[in-house]
């Protein structure tokens, strides 16, 4: 069978974790794929020595990959909102299927990338986009395909998590937390994002889009972070038999859709409070199912890898079935001009 060809942009901590899954495991994917899943090119700015790049085709420019006739597919994995933007559209017009761990670029520039993959007739894949190595948004699209959705809840962000955990548990200062998730590969770029909820409301936006069909509206969601949550507050809470955990919140309500991002008390006894470190967890009610609950390792080089590669062999079952297996990726050419009142 004919290989699927891949491009992967960016070899950090999502990048370099792909290279490695999709090498150490390619026997496995390539019978689930129905064919062969091969790196083709590595775009990368530095070496990542984890990641053994013997006979791959490298280059610094990312372009050349979204340009390459070679590929079929290009993993874009740098973060950041213009050069990504530019990249996955360039891929697009190139006639490329998308890969992409991306929130910001799909929470902010998302309509206008699927109307040009709708047009195109290409995937744009974006499962690692929310919560890491965790299905939900598979669940939520294929999974929870006939409900109505009532309302999704959840800690969506890893860093954050792991930083109220830790100064919990451990009694230590926020600063000294969050350098520690840096360190282990956690955080954002600017990790303002993930202290101040912008992280969480990228993802509560493409999650609140699938599931009541409507535009992606990041600019629409209340979002408030965790900055502010000093010691005393954990402790205080604590005393009174709640944990302080940062939810993204998305209902509807009889004013219309409601999206919002904030720490919120929580009874000790309830799941979301046990849920700790950079684990995330989502609760989602449908009307048919009742309420769900989607658990797992919310960040990381693997765990969010895992979701990538299993974007990737979506895309090869398309390519295999010659585009009859598509996957409801463009689910979003359906949604219309109703905004759901956010
Ligand atoms: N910085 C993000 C988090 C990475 O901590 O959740 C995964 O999206």
């Amino acid at each position: 069978m004919k290989p699927v060809r891949v491009g992967i942009c960016g070899l950090g901590t999502v990048g370099g974790g792909t290279f490695n899954v999709l090498t150490r495991n390619a026997d496995e994917i390539a019978r689930r794929a129905g064919r062969p899943i091969i790196i083709e090119q590595v775009a990368l700015r530095s070496p990542n020595p984890e990641c053994d790049l013997t006979g791959i085709k490298t280059t610094h420019d990312v372009f050349e990959v979204a340009r390459n006739p070679d590929i079929d597919v290009l993993v874009e994995v740098l973060g950041g909102y213009d050069v990504p933007r530019e990249l996955v559209l360039t891929a697009i017009a190139n006639g490329k299927h998308v890969v992409t761990a991306n929130k910001a670029l799909i929470a902010v520039h998302g309509n206008e990338i699927f109307q040009a993959a709708h047009e195109q007739g290409v995937i744009v894949a974006f499962e690692a986009a929310v919560a890491g190595g965790i299905p939900v948004i598979k669940s939520l699209r294929e999974g929870l395909g006939a409900n109505r959705i009532e309302w999704v809840a959840g800690i969506i962000n890893g860093t954050g998590n792991y930083i109220l955990t830790h100064m919990r548990s451990e009694g230590r200062a926020f600063e000294d937390v969050l350098a520690e998730a840096q360190a282990l590969g956690y955080a954002e770029a600017d990790p303002t994002f993930d202290v101040e909820g912008i992280d969480a409301a990228h993802k509560l936006t493409i999650l609140a889009s699938i599931a009541y069909g409507v535009p992606l509206q990041f600019e629409k969601a209340y979002t408030e972070g965790i900055s502010r949550v000093t010691f005393d507050d954990v402790e205080q809470a604590d005393n009174l038999g709640y944990v302080i955990k940062h939810l993204g919140i998305s209902k509807r309500t009889e004013q219309g859709l409601e999206l919002r991002v904030h720490p919120t008390l929580i009874p000790k006894e309830r799941l979301l409070a046990n849920v700790h470190g950079v684990k995330n967890a989502i609760a989602i009610m449908g009307d048919a199912v009742g309420p769900t609950l989607y658990y797992g390792a919310g960040a990381g080089s693997e765990p969010t890898a895992s979701a990538v590669v299993a974007d990737l062999l979506d895309v090869a079952r398309d390519i295999a079935t010659d585009h009859h297996y598509r996957v409801p990726y463009l689910a979003f050419s359906g949604i219309g001009e109703d905004d759901g009142g956010l």
